[in-house]
């Protein structure tokens, strides 16, 4: 009987770091912050060396993990029916969405990692060697660009990786990927600029004829009106000895911020009625949440199409204020 996927992964890692003395590591992820700081897209890659990659692999991979894995559920629960055939993975890099979507959807499928840093792409076969599922996924070199063609598949998915691209580039890869996905799921960091990204490449791929599965109980505009706010939410993801010798403090745990889309050629079977789009607030007695709804709520905004909207449960709506009460942001809303 093999691991849970997540556990599997966590051991994989803190295996990664045996024998690396801790300052060594330390100073591994000092050099990749450092480097990915402040940085516009250029030729060549960053991770270029095992030190590289082992460091982006322990100090990121369980956040990008985790992040990729919730917003795959949320799919998962729009098309609950459907499971991915075949999946690809573009700028996979060591493979995070991989194991995501294993966790999400148990099983073995073909697979097939791209990306242009050879030792990223070294070190995700290496650690996918500790789960049975994903020791045939293929780790193929390739450049995203003008040039890019991704094979037919069921699944593209496409995490971290937009903020590391020219926008001719990101232009092309949605394009290639929705040409050869029936789902294409993007993730980013939970930033103004991460959710921008995100809307680009959701605009792109509704243009291409797509729906949106989640997080959007909807295939309109998003009615976030730009420079206000932005949309994201939060995957809370165990902090190691690693990351607390990096950032300091004892917290056990630290929430990761993304943003993210995820949409079908074909209608979802079961799209949310609306998103919780914020932390909820719990008062005494009542629940407020924020929403995304796909229809147009009660307030001033009523008639326009979608809508953001406050909403107040409380006691005297009986199971559902108890539903309220266990709803987390990300969460459909109410739930099934
Ligand atoms: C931040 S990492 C994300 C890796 C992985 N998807 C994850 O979620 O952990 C970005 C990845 O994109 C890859 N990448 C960036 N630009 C690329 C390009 N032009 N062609 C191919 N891969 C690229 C990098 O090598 C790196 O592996």
């Amino acid at each position: 009987m093999s691991l849970p996927v997540a556990d599997a992964l966590r051991d994989s890692l803190a295996g990664l770091l045996d024998g690396l003395p801790p300052r060594q590591a330390g100073q591994a992820v000092e050099r990749l912050i450092a480097s990915y700081r402040g940085r516009t897209p250029t030729d060549a890659p960053i991770l270029r060396d095992r030190a590289d990659v082992v460091a982006y692999a322990a100090y990121r991979m369980p956040a990008t993990f985790a992040a990729v894995r919730s917003a795959l559920e949320e799919f998962a629960a729009a098309v609950p029916e459907w499971v991915p055939g075949a999946h690809v993975d573009v700028g996979g890099g060591t493979g995070a969405a991989v194991w995501a979507a294993g966790a999400v959807w148990p099983g073995t499928r073909p697979v097939t990692v791209l990306d242009w840093a050879e030792p990223a792409l070294d070190l995700g076969r290496e650690i996918a060697a500790a789960h049975p599922e994903l020791r045939d996924v293929r780790w193929q070199r390739s450049r995203i660009g003008a040039a890019l063609t991704v094979e037919s598949t069921d699944l593209v998915t496409v995490s971290y990786v937009l903020n590391e691209l020219t926008a001719p580039d990101r232009a092309a890869l949605v394009d290639a990927a929705a040409t050869a996905a029936r789902a294409v799921v993007i993730v980013e960091p939970g930033t103004p600029d991460g959710y921008t990204r995100v809307i680009e490449a959701r605009d792109r791929l509704v243009g291409a004829g797509f729906h949106i599965a989640a997080p959007c109980p909807h295939s309109a505009a998003c009615p976030i009106v730009p420079g206000t706010d932005w949309c994201h939410f939060a995957a809370r993801v165990s902090r190691s000895s690693l990351h607390r010798q990096v950032k300091g403090g004892s917290l056990a745990y630290e929430d990761e911020k993304f943003a993210y889309v995820a949409a079908t050629r074909f209608p979802p079977a079961a799209p949310a009625a609306s998103r919780v789009v914020r932390k909820p607030q719990i008062r005494k007695g009542q629940v407020l949440l924020d929403l995304c709804e796909a229809e147009p709520g009660t307030g001033p905004e009523a008639e326009t199409g979608p809508a953001l909207c406050r909403t107040t449960v409380t006691k005297r709506h009986g199971p559902l204020y108890k539903a309220a009460r266990d709803t987390d942001w990300g969460d459909a809303w109410p739930p099934a």
